[in-house]
């Protein structure tokens, strides 16, 4: 039985507010890259093949809005609102509601990837069943990628670090630490200073946790829930990721 997923106010009462919070463009350098990977190791060369590919936890699709153009996708998010989000950049992607732990789609695709989304996976039995929901959807020789923002030993993460957004209805700040350098979580707080129509401010907080697994984790859960698991490297930096991308080769 998989417990739902916390609720974060930045996915559900403010998901609306998504593209303010994270600007699509800033995904455009990544999903570059990620184009290059997915042919690479789908042995195939892009056009005219257009590999199926499912994204679980799509967020607000500002990733997938940039690789519509050379996939068919399928979208899933345990937010209905921020799946609302992502209909309006990718309107031509079949949206599903699903705990990327847990949901069946009963088909199989060329790839399966999870980008930021897979840093919500708190433990290792998250990850074990995410990994297998992964497995779930392909068939031997499909491609899986999971993109964490963290890697434990590789990124730094920083006992404070703040960084500021700001956009028309809101600006945001975010600070990041690790409470507990013993357990596989950090926390990351955001403040939202949201501008009313009587000229105040109101400030809204809202405390995420993610998860932070070496990576010898990464790659031998991975191999247990049926891959053969790897690293491939990537330098677009404006989303604030590993720079790892965890690959599987389904067995
Ligand atoms: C940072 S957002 C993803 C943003 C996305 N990469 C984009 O381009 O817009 C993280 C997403 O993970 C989703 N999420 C968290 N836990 C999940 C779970 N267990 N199953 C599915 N989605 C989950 C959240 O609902 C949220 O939409």
């Amino acid at each position: 039985m998989t417990a739902d997923p916390p609720e974060y106010r930045m996915y559900g009462e403010f998901a609306h507010l998504w593209q303010q919070i994270s600007a699509p463009e800033d995904y455009a350098e990544e999903a570059a890259e990620l184009r290059e990977v997915i042919f690479d190791l789908l042995h195939g060369s892009p056009e005219p093949y257009r590999p199926a590919v499912l994204e679980m936890g799509v967020g607000g699709g500002n990733s997938l809005s940039h690789m519509t153009d050379f996939i068919d996708a399928v979208a899933t998010d345990s937010s209905p609102g921020m799946l609302d989000m992502s209909r309006q950049v990718n309107p031509s992607v079949e949206h599903i509601v699903g705990d990327m732990r847990s949901m069946r789609l009963d088909r199989t695709f060329d790839a399966v990837i999870i980008l930021d989304a897979i840093s919500y996976m708190l433990t290792q039995d998250d990850l074990r069943q995410t990994f297998e929901t992964a497995r779930a959807h392909l068939e031997p020789g499909g491609v899986f990628i999971a993109g964490p923002d963290w890697i434990n030993g590789i990124t730094a993460i920083p006992n404070l670090s703040c960084k500021l957004g700001k956009a028309a209805e809101l600006s945001y700040s975010e600070y990041v630490h690790d409470p507990d350098p013993t357990d596989t979580q950090i926390e990351l707080i955001f403040n939202f200073f949201i501008p009313q129509p009587d000229g105040s401010v109101k400030v809204e907080e809202d405390r995420h946790l993610h998860g932070l697994f070496p990576l010898e984790t990464w790659l031998h859960t991975m191999r247990d829930a049926g891959f053969e698991s790897g690293t491939r490297r990537y330098s677009a930096d404006t989303t604030g990721g590993s720079g790892y991308y965890i690959t599987g080769i389904a067995i």
